[in-house]
């Protein structure tokens, strides 16, 4: 073929492939230029998921009769004139390419009035010849865009959408995001003829914070519950001001579905940031888990590069390093006002805290001693104190029997404590010969709430019982599943969960899925369901967050495909969290019923996110570390 100059509408609908992949790019560039244009009130309506009609209404400065045909032409912005504005863009748009490429894949018209004009004029452009129909049209002041038909020239973009609702999903995602950097503008979103989202303005953002904590926006964007777990703050540093609200620990998610984050108002998915965030809460948070926030940076614009990404859904920063300092700083700050209770009970350690306050509630009625502290007392200034090079101070241990120092512990902390430390008191059955020994051995105790210690024949086993305990669930429950045999446990109360609307739409449209595997799911209202039955396997789990991690799963990852795979993923959440957490003290039979399992579930040398869930030092290991035999 030889060479030669592609036509304008192949160039455009060529370029509209980088900014244009789906209904929710559109309504976020059209949202963006009502936001420039200095609307305070944004109304979308939508059919079939966007992909037969977006029409969004603004009352913003709206376009001149005659700038009308030069705004839908490519590279032709408002927004900037030279370089030099563009390294301190403040406004979303600045690329002028939104309205070409959406007319080059869409049957688009465009009818606006701005405040000069005597009447409202409406443009309708043809993709394909690329001409344009200008008529005189009705509109008060601001700017309407009707886009049709996505795709109905390009079939093969057109075979990329999803479903209607799926697509819908994601606008209504753009929407709230969009919403939640322009708080002084209203919106109403409406999706085939019904009204999905009414967010009214924001007059005084400042006060509205004080007076009732940002309630309404973020309310009606993330949902109460949301608001009622996160913590709002602010903190500057010389140019860098960083507010918002960052969700206490408790509120974690499986899915990174819940963050936020804004640079001079523009949501940005960032690594330098999330990072930053993540770093913040490392301490918090089980690292598998995801914390939720909404943040604002804001900072000289000339220090940040937006012009990094077609969609602009990046930007690049000049001094990351110092950004990464900021950000992560002043998170930590802010979560460090959460009292440490309430930190430690997020997500994967939410049981934790409630088995660490059991613990520590039976210990605490010990007199004399701290839960951490080892309650068999030898003054370490006593007996064959010495002090090595370093400065170490080591005392040799008192040489008591064990049974000896057992006694010694019982008369100090009294009878009540017994039972918790029967597990400590285990011993290998004195009968057991080599031969019988299993291969994961004899429990011997539990150490720090987490780890098994066993006795095997060759040398000494530790277990993650909670990574054991996970995948020996995990294959429980994927046999119940394919055997059919998921028994649901009725709740005498049954629990009601607050969620999202979209949530509550995915819970009533899963239900099926849920039922079987032993969840009785309904809807009850717009944004609340309702559970009736859990699987018996998980009477202890906390399924209120279970069900939470598991629509966001699904909400993240589609829903219409490969539910097999959704089902092993809801069952490995689910044995995940009705799996023995760590400190939660577990007796001689427990272990050893854990151990015998293991061995005979298939899988068991890993848990359900690789990482092994025993090892074995051999005593020949054993002798080495200790330096014998040489
Ligand atoms: N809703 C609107 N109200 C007023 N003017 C608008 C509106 N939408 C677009 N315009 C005008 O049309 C121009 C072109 O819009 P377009 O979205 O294509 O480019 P842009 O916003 O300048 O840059 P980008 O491609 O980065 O979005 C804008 O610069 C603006 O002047
Ligand atoms: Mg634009």
């Amino acid at each position: 073929m030889p060479i030669q100059q592609l036509p304008d509408h192949l160039i455009n609908q060529i370029a509209a492939g980088e900014v244009i992949d789906r209904p929710s790019s559109i309504v976020k560039e059209l949202l963006e230029n009502c936001i420039d244009a200095g609307a305070t009130r944004i109304d979308v309506e939508l059919e079939a998921g966007g992909i037969r009609l977006i029409k969004i209404r603004d009352n913003g400065c709206g376009i001149s009769a005659d700038e009308l045909p030069i705004a839908l032409r490519r590279h032709a912005t408002s927004k900037i004139a030279s370089l030099d504005d563009l390294t301190a863009v403040l406004t979303m748009g600045f690329r002028g390419e939104a309205l070409s490429s959406i007319a080059a894949v869409s049957r688009m018209s465009i009818v606006s009035l701005p405040a000069e004009q005597d009447h409202a004029v409406e443009v309708s452009f043809d993709s394909a010849t690329g001409e344009l129909d200008t008529r005189p049209a009705s509109h008060a002041i601001g700017t309407t865009v009707t886009v049709a038909d996505l795709f109905f020239n390009v079939p093969a973009r057109r075979k990329f959408l999803k479903t209607e609702k799926t697509e819908f999903n994601h606008i209504e995602a753009a929407v709230r995001k969009i919403a939640l950097s322009a708080w002084h503008v209203g919106f109403t979103l409406s999706h085939n003829g019904k009204q999905v989202l009414n967010l009214p303005v924001v007059g005084d953002v400042q006060r509205e914070l004080i007076e009732t904590g940002g309630e309404g926006r973020i309310k009606g964007v993330l949902g109460a519950e949301f608001l009622e777990n996160a913590l709002y703050f602010s903190r500057d540093a010389d140019d860098l001001r960083l507010s918002g609200w960052a969700a206490k620990a408790t509120f974690s998610r499986s899915q990174a579905d819940m963050q936020y984050f804004y640079v001079n108002s523009r949501m940005v998915r960032d690594k330098t940031i999330t990072h930053a965030v993540k770093h913040a809460y490392s301490d918090l948070l089980y690292h598998s888990r995801q914390p939720a926030y909404v943040l604002y940076l804001e900072m000289n614009p000339r220090e940040v590069d937006v012009n990094v990404h077609p969609g602009k859904l990046e930007v690049r920063f000049r001094d990351g390093r110092r950004i990464h300092g900021f950000v992560s700083r002043a998170v930590s700050e802010a979560l460090a006002v959460v009292p440490l209770d309430d930190q430690s009970q997020n997500g994967d350690e939410a049981t934790h805290a409630t088995a660490g306050s059991h613990q520590a509630a039976s210990v605490e009625s010990s007199p004399a001693y701290p839960p951490h502290q080892t309650p068999i007392a030898f003054d370490v200034n006593e007996g064959a104190g010495r002090s090595d090079r370093s400065g170490f101070q080591y005392s040799a241990p008192d040489r008591g029997s064990v049974s000896q120092r057992g006694d010694l512990y019982r008369e100090l902390v009294g009878s009540k404590t017994k039972d918790v430390n029967a597990a400590q008191a285990a011993t290998v059955p004195e009968a057991a010969s080599h031969s019988e020994f299993p291969p994961l051995g004899f429990a011997v105790a539990h150490i720090h709430g987490a780890f098994i210690l066993s006795q095997s024949r060759d040398g000494l086993v530790m277990v993650d019982a909670h990574a054991a305990h996970e995948r020996i669930s995990y294959e429980r429950l994927k046999d119940e599943y394919d055997n059919g045999s998921i028994r649901a446990q009725p709740l005498l109360l049954p629990l009601s969960v607050h969620v999202s609307e979209a949530e509550a739409e995915l819970a009533e449209q899963h239900s099926e899925m849920f039922l079987k595997v032993g969840l009785q799911i309904d809807r009850r209202g717009l944004a609340q369901i309702v559970v009736r039955s859990i699987p018996v396997e998980l009477q202890s789990a906390d399924v209120e967050k279970l069900l939470r991690d598991v629509l966001s799963d699904i909400a993240e990852n589609g829903y219409s495909f490969r539910i097999r795979e959704e089902i092993n993923k809801l069952l490995s959440t689910m044995a995940c969290h009705g799996s023995v957490r760590a400190n939660r003290p577990l007796t001689v039979t427990e272990m050893n019923a854990l151990l015998r399992d293991m061995e005979r579930t298939q899988n068991s040398g890993q848990c359900n996110h690789g990482r092994p869930t025993w090892v074995e030092l051999s005593v020949k290991q054993l002798d080495g570390l200790f330096l014998r035999g040489r």
